[in-house]
């Protein structure tokens, strides 16, 4: 089987730090969003097409980089598709069936079982669904028998949702999907190409494990507390001389001597946390520096930001270079 992953938006609930970064390559208990969803492939896939878009050379760049244990290909769009057209554009050569993967969500799912069920029922595809409380943001399925889903409606107002249960942006589906994706324009599969697709049966898989989608500061941190809460997160030790709780995930030539860590935190590489400062339930990213004394809580720093001795950071989101 092959995977198609769509990473083409621009982030732009995270800006400022994605003027500079795909969201995809912020770390996240010290390994990319993108890596953590690579990381429910099953190991022996055939390969992982990534359509991407925005900063697609960065997205490339890093791959290439930091190999999977799979081949990774990405097929770049020269302006923004669509969750449709990205599909559309970038399957050419898909296996049948093949699965489908958001970037931006974090879930604890065995993409074996989902298989199981796709190949025990059949139809054009099975969708794995999340509860969440407040479905505005996501896709929502109503389902019948066998949680067949019999409607799909994207980003409803609360009184029109069917359900609770969301497209958690990990799903199997057959390769004739994508002939049914008009081609050479943009537009959304889940609003255009889903509700069409119904009738040929496709099936729910309810997760039962952890779900988030990280396209906001806040659900990017609640992700990290969430990775940090498991296996997958390959949890670091402190910094050589730091002192604290911990979990901090210590990235290549990331030091904190003589600093102190409350609970979740990833250093970038080559950040530097200075001494008697605090770091806790946040994201330095590449080459950040927190000098002596200062506080950061709750915030994503973009790549080689300072905090100046003794300023207190709380909730904030920076881009490259920033001073506070
Ligand atoms: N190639 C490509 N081209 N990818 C895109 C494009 C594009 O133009 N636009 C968005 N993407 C990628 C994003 O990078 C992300 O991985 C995925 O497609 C979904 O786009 P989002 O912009 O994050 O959509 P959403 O979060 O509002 O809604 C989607 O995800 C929800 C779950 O998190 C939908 O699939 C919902 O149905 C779903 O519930
Ligand atoms: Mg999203």
């Amino acid at each position: 089987m092959k995977a198609l992953v769509l990473i083409g938006g621009f982030g732009t609930r995270l800006r400022p730090v994605t003027y500079s970064v795909p969201k995809q390559l912020i770390p996240l208990a010290g390994r990319p969003m993108l890596y953590h969803v690579l990381d429910l492939l099953p190991t022996d896939i055939e390969e992982a097409v990534l359509a991407t878009g925005y900063k697609a050379e960065m997205i490339d760049a890093y791959v290439r980089a930091h190999p999977l244990p799979f081949p990774v290909r990405t097929v770049p769009e020269a302006e923004p598709l669509g969750t449709g057209g990205g599909m559309r554009n970038a399957g050419e050569g898909m296996s049948d069936p093949f699965y489908l993967l958001n970037s931006d969500v974090i879930a604890q799912v065995d993409l074996r079982d989902v298989r199981a069920r796709f190949d025990r029922l059949g139809g054009a595809g099975v969708m794995t669904l999340a509860e969440v409380e407040d479905v505005r943001p996501y896709g929502v399925a109503a389902l019948g028998p066998d949680d067949r889903i019999t409607g799909f409606v994207e980003k409803p107002e609360p009184e029109a949702a069917p359900s609770r249960w969301i497209n958690a942006g990990v799903a199997i589906w057959r390769r004739s999907v994508l002939d049914r994706i008009p081609p050479g324009r943009a537009l959304s599969f889940e609003r255009e190409v889903v509700p069409g697709l119904l009738a040929d049966g496709v099936f729910g898989y309810r997760l039962t494990g952890y779900w988030d989608d990280a396209g906001t500061p806040e659900r990017l941190l609640r992700s990290q507390r969430l990775l940090f809460g498991d296996d997958r997160g390959r949890i670091g030790t402190l910094p050589a001389g730091a002192e604290g709780t911990g979990p901090v995930a210590t990235m290549e030539g990331a030091t904190g001597r003589g600093a102190e860590f409350g609970r979740w935190v990833t250093l970038g590489p080559h950040s530097f946390v200075g001494p008697d400062a605090h770091v806790e339930d946040s994201i330095l990213m590449d080459g950040v520096r927190v000098e002596a004394g200062a506080w950061v809580v709750g915030s994503i720093l973009g790549p080689r930001t300072t905090v100046r001795a003794g300023h207190r950071v709380e909730g904030q989101v920076t881009g490259e270079a920033a001073e506070l």
